[in-house]
């Protein structure tokens, strides 16, 4: 079993035995010690859960020991304050600097992403990157295909949503669609995978909080993303894994005007019970 308890560490504090999801850490192990109950390796999430609560870092599971987990750095907690402001200011941005990001940049905002929570630690969320103001470009044309499709065809849906108005705009030489943003980041996962739209969706939020802190800015790519899941030609150029579907997407660059206020939100609407 992939569960190991340094004895000379552990304090018996039952931690690990208290915060794992699935309650597959007894405390009979040899001197009261944490120990995995039998259908432990079945059942287990490898959320690590365990392992990252542990204060006197007793506990490997599956061979990756406190040492390879990063610690939380004290000085860098923030107040309530900050936190507020920081999730307060985030904006949806469709202004890009004519800057690119470096590849580092990319990988960080990936970095942080993978980190979301997902239904049941599955981790279904892979990433497609495109990178460049042209093929961005090549994309949002393909989006403006599907639009012209959707006026002629399904003008119930798409005027109420003025796609022809937008599409006008494209085809005029703006681009209402991607903005003119150097960067796409698109999720894909199996398409009967339950777990994948809800972990895409956060997952996608934490690119864009991590684009904020670094100084770069998002947007959700929302007709991109019908276009992904209804046009063939777009599933086509995307090229996507067999089975696989789009579950979101955002474009992204450096942020080129910064929002000084935050404006005005609905209140919150709650019942309390
Ligand atoms: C699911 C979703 C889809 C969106 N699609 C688009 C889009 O296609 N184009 C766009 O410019 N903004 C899009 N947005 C951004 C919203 O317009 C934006 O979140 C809203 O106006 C509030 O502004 P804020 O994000 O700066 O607070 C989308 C947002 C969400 C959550």
């Amino acid at each position: 079993v992939g569960f190991v308890i340094d004895l000379e560490l552990c304090k018996k504090d039952g931690f690990c035995s208290q915060v794992c999801p699935a309650e597959i850490i007894s405390m009979d192990g040899p001197q009261g010690s944490p120990a995995p109950v039998e259908d432990f390796e079945e059942v287990c999430l490898h959320c690590g859960h365990c392992l990252a609560v542990c204060p006197h870092g007793a506990l490997t599971l599956e061979g990756v020991a406190p040492g390879d987990c990063p610690p939380i750095a004290k000085d860098l907690k923030i107040r309530p304050d900050q936190a507020r402001q920081f999730l307060l200011g985030r904006r949806s941005i469709r202004r890009y600097k004519d800057k690119e990001l470096e590849r580092g940049q990319l990988e960080e905002i990936l970095d942080i992403a993978r980190q979301a929570p997902s239904g049941h630690n599955s981790q279904p969320v892979e990433w497609l990157v495109f990178s460049g103001r042209e093929k961005v470009k090549e994309i949002a044309e393909l989006v403006a295909d599907w639009m012209g499709w959707m006026v002629q065809n399904m003008p119930e849906i798409a005027l109420p949503l003025h796609m022809d108005r937008t599409l006008a705009r494209f085809r005029a030489g703006g681009d209402p669609l991607m903005r003119g943003a150097p960067y796409l980041m698109v999720t894909h996962a199996h398409k009967d995978n339950g777990f994948a739209q809800s972990s895409s969706t956060i997952a996608l939020t934490y690119v864009d909080l991590a684009c904020y802190s670094l100084g770069l800015g998002a947007c959700w790519a929302g007709y991109f993303y019908r276009a992904a899941l209804a046009f063939p030609a777009m599933q086509q150029f995307l090229d996507l894994p067999e089975d696989h579907i789009t579950y979101g997407a955002m474009f992204l660059g450096y942020a080129k005007y910064k929002y000084p206020r935050i404006p005005p939100r609905n209140p919150a609407r709650v019942t309390w019970r």
